[in-house]
Formats: C-alpha cells, structure tokens, sequence
C-alpha cells in the first residue's frame, strides 16, 4: 500500500487548480475564530488559506466574507483598508469593495466612468455558526449545506474552540490525529496528568496494551477507525475515531471528559491551522474546564501573546524537559498533548517525504484516509463526482470507547454510540 511519487504529490498539493485543492474547496471550511472579527466594521484581517491571500471583513450589517487580499488596481494589501459604510476601502486611492467582490466605489476615476462596474475581485462567502466562521472557497453553484459536524451544531456556551499555527503540510497533522496507536506513548504519562483526560477507566487499558489491533470501515462521510485493545478475559477495550472528510477527527471520548475533535486545515502546503475543539452534547463547558484548556490543557497550547502561534516551538525546542523525560512525567519531554503531537509532527519537516516511510499495521487507519482522499479528489476532476461527506446526515457521528465481547464485531456492538443522537450522552469509560 505504499504510495507512489505522483500519489504523495497529489496528496499534499493543496492551492487552486489541484486536484487535491479543487476537493477541497468543495467544503465548508474552518476559516477564522468570531472573535477575530468581532463586530461590524471591526478591522480586516489577513487569511491565508489553501495557498490563497484573502482579507476577511465584517461589513456594516454583519455580513462576513474573504475577499481577494490586493486591491486590483495596483495590489495593494487590502488589509490596510478602511472598513466602512458595506465595504472594504482601499487605502491607496478609494476604491471600494462589497461582501460579493463588486467595485462599489472608484472615486479616483471621472465621475461619468463606468470603469467600476467592470471591475471584480475573488470573493467567498462566510457564515457563522458557534464560536467559528466557516468560508466556503469553491464554485457557488456546488456550494453545499452548512457543516452539521456536532461541535459545529452545538449552543457556543458548550463548545470551546481554539486554533494554533502549524509549520507543517495538513496531511501530516491528519495522521498523527487519526493515529490512535500513538496515545499509549506519545501522551502516556499525560493522561493521569491531564485535567481533561485523568481519571478515566480507558486510560488502564490504553496504557496496559500499546499494540491495539486496528480494524477500519468506511463511513459515508469518511471512516470509522477502530482501535481494539484487551480489557480481560472476555471483552476487548475498542477506541472508535471518526474520520470526516477531507480533515476532521472526533477523537474517542476519556470517561465523562468533554470529547476532543479537530480539524487540520491548509493555510499552504507547509502550513496550517490546527483546530482543536472541546464540547459537551448534554452541559456548558464549566469555568474550571475554561480555565485549564486556556492554560495548555487538553489539547490546546499557550500562545505567544497576541498570535495563535504556540510558546513551545521548533526555536525552543519546544521546552523539551528531558528529567521529565527520565522521571516518566512526559514520555516526549515535552509538556501538554497538543505541543506533544505538534513537535513531533513538524520535527518530519513541513512536508514529510513518504518514499521513505515504513509503514506497519497500526497505520492501516491512515493508509485508507489516504485512499479516501485520492479516489474523491481523482473522481472529481475525471467526471465531477461530488465529494464524500457534504451531506449534513452523514456528518451526525460520534466517536465512542467502549468494552465489548470479544466476539462481537465493532461496527455492531457500537452501531448505536456512533449516531449522532442529539441531547443523549455519549457512549465512553
Ligand atoms: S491600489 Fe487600491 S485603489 Fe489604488
Ligand atoms: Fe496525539
């Protein structure tokens, strides 16, 4: 199942006119965080995603959008304009821009000239739901449902959302997040540490057995990965990961914790935004909860004041403390999980050269995410194939950790855990 050159290039080549990039812009994407445009005519701010220069702005009646980041006329940064009165000024010579990209002003030009109206700029529509504003980059006529992925469904007082830059390709970030074997390592000492992982009965056995047997199946929207592990005599220890297409995890839930998700989004093809989300289908997010995930928990991180870049970083070494290391209080060195997955991550370099890797049965997971995403970004571009997952049904799942009799399939014994029903606990020890 090795890839071939042609396959790995497909994969991590996210700008326009890829195919990869073409697939993409055919979803909702995870765009900006609310309270970076948070109210009408607040200032721009500059967006890179998918290869792409974008401004996003709020305009007078709270309509959203990203449009083209360089006005036409002589490519200045819009991200100096002025937002007001329902568009985006170019500080240069005033021209104006609305929500749809239309030249709605042109005031350097004679009043009689009718140059404006021939004048458009790349503009994407941009929509809120909870704490996030999701743009949508692809052709309008294809443009599909919003995202019914449950985090994004749920009142904002029981979703928490942060964002942290990435110095790598998304591809990479995708497969560590899918990759369930890591956790009895990479985070073993963290999970009794963790205020949002400790005390849960799965974290005895995730420890007990590091060689869990993986078995994957296909779900409408992606895949269900599950990760079997030996609880006693009788049950196995099955952890269930909800792969979403292109780039969503649900991880499976730690006892009665909030349950994690993420979503790895290309800001180019050597970066991207790493979308952690912690959430709650039945209560609000406690002040306590607030208090630890602001300060690194879980699986969010502490910022360089100001950015959404993290303080650990490759600069830093990401503070590996190596008689933590010793003292197994961090099998990494490195503290939290979320800065544990990210050093590793980008220590394969922004693009990791998949010629080279090894790959063993624990990454069977990632090895159909991977064909997953080849065969609906080829089936697109051969015959226009809509995408896998833009239906809202076949994005109601849940992720689940469970016992079940060692006898019993997966995909039977958890049928139930993995739908989304709403206002019903998930399924978890
Ligand atoms: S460069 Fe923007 S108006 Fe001239
Ligand atoms: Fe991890």
């Amino acid at each position: 199942m090795a890839l071939t050159a042609e396959q790995q290039q497909t994969l991590v080549s996210t700008n326009a006119s890829t195919p990869m990039g073409e697939l993409f812009r055919r979803y909702w994407i995870p765009a900006l965080l609310a309270e970076e445009l948070p109210e009408p005519d607040c200032p721009p701010v500059r967006v890179r995603l998918l290869g792409e220069d974008l401004v996003g702005f709020c305009d007078s009646e709270g309509r959203y959008a990203l449009i083209d980041g360089f006005c036409p006329h002589r490519g200045v940064s819009l991200f100096f304009g002025r937002n007001e009165e329902c568009g985006l000024r170019c500080s240069y010579h005033g021209w104006k821009f609305d929500v749809e990209g239309r030249c709605v002003d042109m005031p350097s030009e004679p009043e009689e000239s009718n140059f404006k109206n021939k004048v458009r700029i790349a503009a994407y529509p941009m929509i809120r739901l909870g704490d996030v504003l999701w743009a949508y980059m692809g052709p309008p006529d294809a443009r599909p449902a919003p995202p019914e992925i449950e985090w994004a469904t749920l009142p904002a007082a029981q979703v928490y959302v942060s964002k942290r830059l990435q110095r790598t390709n998304y591809l990479q970030a995708l497969e560590g997040g899918i990759d369930s074997s890591h956790v009895s390592f990479t985070h073993r000492f963290s999970l009794d540490d963790d205020p949002l992982h400790a005390g849960a009965l799965g974290n005895v056995y995730l420890k007990k057995d590091g060689r869990p047997r993986f078995e994957v199946v296909e779900s409408d929207a992606g895949l269900y990965i599950g990760a079997r592990r030996n609880a006693d005599d009788e049950r196995y220890y099955w952890r269930i990961t909800q792969y979403l297409m292109p780039w969503y995890s649900i991880i499976p839930p730690f006892g009665e914790h909030l349950i994690g998700a993420h979503a790895w989004v290309p800001i180019d093809d050597e970066t991207c935004w790493a979308w952690s989300i912690n959430y709650h289908p039945l209560r609000a997010i406690t002040a306590e909860e607030h208090r630890v995930m602001r300060s690194g928990s879980g699986i969010h991180c502490v910022y360089k004041p100001g950015t959404y870049e993290p303080v650990a970083d490759a600069s830093n070494d990401y503070l590996i403390d190596r008689s933590a290391q010793r003292a197994k209080k961090s099998f990494s060195g490195v503290a939290g999980i979320a800065m544990q997955d990210a050093s590793l991550q980008e220590s394969m370099g922004p693009i990791q050269d998949r010629m080279k890797e090894r790959l063993g049965t624990s990454d069977s997971g990632i090895i159909m995410a991977r064909q997953r995403l080849l065969r609906a970004a080829k089936a697109l571009a051969e015959d226009g194939t809509p995408p896998p997952g833009l239906d809202p049904a076949a994005q109601r799942v849940r992720s689940a950790a469970l016992l079940l009799p060692k006898d019993v399939p997966f995909q039977e014994g958890a049928a139930e855990a993995l739908q989304l029903r709403p206002n019903t606990a998930f399924v978890s020890l």
